[in-house]
């Protein structure tokens, strides 16, 4: 059978993700068609982009998710069943599988607007590295970090959210170029965390310390790359101490998306111009034709030491609710994925 979580209810603006929002179902494991391929499930991830479909709002590229339908999530899984001449049985993707055991692919791409199912070439055991330090979490890191903030060895980098999934990541790619790294993160655990695994040279605990001044503190010469996972009020204080030439990569913005009405933006933009600075955003499935070319580099990274994974298994789709849970209460760090 092919079990299924499906949207039960919808929840409103800042309700905390519950475990009573999905409802476990059971069908048979569907026959691919011509043109499609059988995938079975072998883990899922999370991203705090699911939020819009718990919402029920519209996202970037996808129209709201429905009560009753499957939740929408990337997976990563074994091909095994074919009748698509470019994906063969026993090979493995990561794709949009939603939260289900098993989910038929059509290979075309044609559901969103960029391509997003990925081949695996070189599956690594555990396969769920594909959805995170090996995949999206890591693609977002190296592309935003390398190609829009460019760092350069001795530059300060200071990563928000870096005790989660993709900033952590940053930080030990910064790490590895050479730069110093302030991490910023909620609460003295997090922030011994991403000092101690992570291996930042300086942590900001955005909830008890006063960023302003910390980052005057660890940032002397002013900031030269910010790799920004939440935007707000953060985002404000980092611009206020940027250095001259300082860039700005804009990833995500998990403090302020979906609220309505939209907070105001930041106040300290101004030093744009003063600091002759940047601020870009990027998209990560921009760079899909890249993400081979990544996947090595982290590839090698992972495999001589250098890049730690910071995976966070929840076991079972059951566990789904939970992992996206704990996402959205910032309870555990690094990246939040289900072994199926
Ligand atoms: N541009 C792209 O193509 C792209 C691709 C992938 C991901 N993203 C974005 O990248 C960001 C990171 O993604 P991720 O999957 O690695 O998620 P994540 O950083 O693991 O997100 C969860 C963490 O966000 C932090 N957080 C939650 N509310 C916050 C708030 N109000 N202020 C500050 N921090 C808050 C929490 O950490 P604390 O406990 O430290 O608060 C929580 O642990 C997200 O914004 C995501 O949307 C963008």
């Amino acid at each position: 059978m092919n079990r299924q979580l499906r949207l039960r209810r919808n929840i409103t603006q800042g309700e905390a993700v519950s475990l009573d929002l999905f409802d476990m179902t059971e069908s048979a494991i569907p026959s691919p068609g011509e043109g499609q391929f059988l995938v079975k499930t072998a883990a899922l991830g999370t991203s705090p982009a699911q939020r819009a479909y718990l919402m029920g709002s519209e996202s970037r590229f996808h129209p709201p998710l429905s009560i009753g339908e499957i939740m929408r999530g990337r997976g990563v899984g074994e091909v095994i069943k074919s009748n698509h001449k470019d994906f063969k049985e026993g090979s493995y993707v990561a794709c949009s599988t939603g939260w289900q055991d098993y989910s038929i692919q059509d290979g075309d791409q044609t559901r969103m607007p960029v391509k997003t199912l990925q081949k695996i070439h070189n599956p690594q055991d555990p396969l769920y590295l594909h959805l995170g330090t090996l995949g999206a979490s890591g693609f977002a890191a190296y592309f935003g970090l390398l190609d829009i903030g460019m760092p350069k060895a001795g530059d300060t980098v200071v990563v928000s959210s870096c005790a989660g999934g993709v900033g952590s990541l940053v930080a030990q790619i910064a790490k590895l170029k050479g730069c110093r790294v302030v991490g910023i993160a909620g609460g003295p655990e997090k922030c011994a965390w991403i000092k101690n695994t992570v291996g930042v040279d300086a942590a900001i605990d955005y909830k008890n310390d006063d960023i302003d001044a910390k980052l005057q503190e660890y940032c002397p010469d002013g900031v030269n790359v910010y790799f920004d996972n939440v935007g707000g009020n953060i985002l404000d204080m980092v611009l206020k101490n940027l250095a001259i030439k300082g860039r700005i990569i804009i990833c995500g913005l998990i403090s302020t998306e979906y609220h309505e009405p939209p907070l105001p933006g930041p106040r300290h933009y101004y030093n744009l111009i003063y600091k002759r600075a940047r601020m870009e955003g990027f998209f990560v499935w921009d760079y899909f034709e890249q993400f081979e070319a990544a996947e090595t580099d982290l590839m090698n990274w992972y495999k001589q030491g250098k890049l730690k994974p910071t995976e966070r298994v929840f076991k079972g789709l059951e566990a789904a609710p939970e992992a996206l849970q704990s996402l959205f209460a910032g309870v555990d760090t690094g990246i939040k994925v289900i072994e199926l």
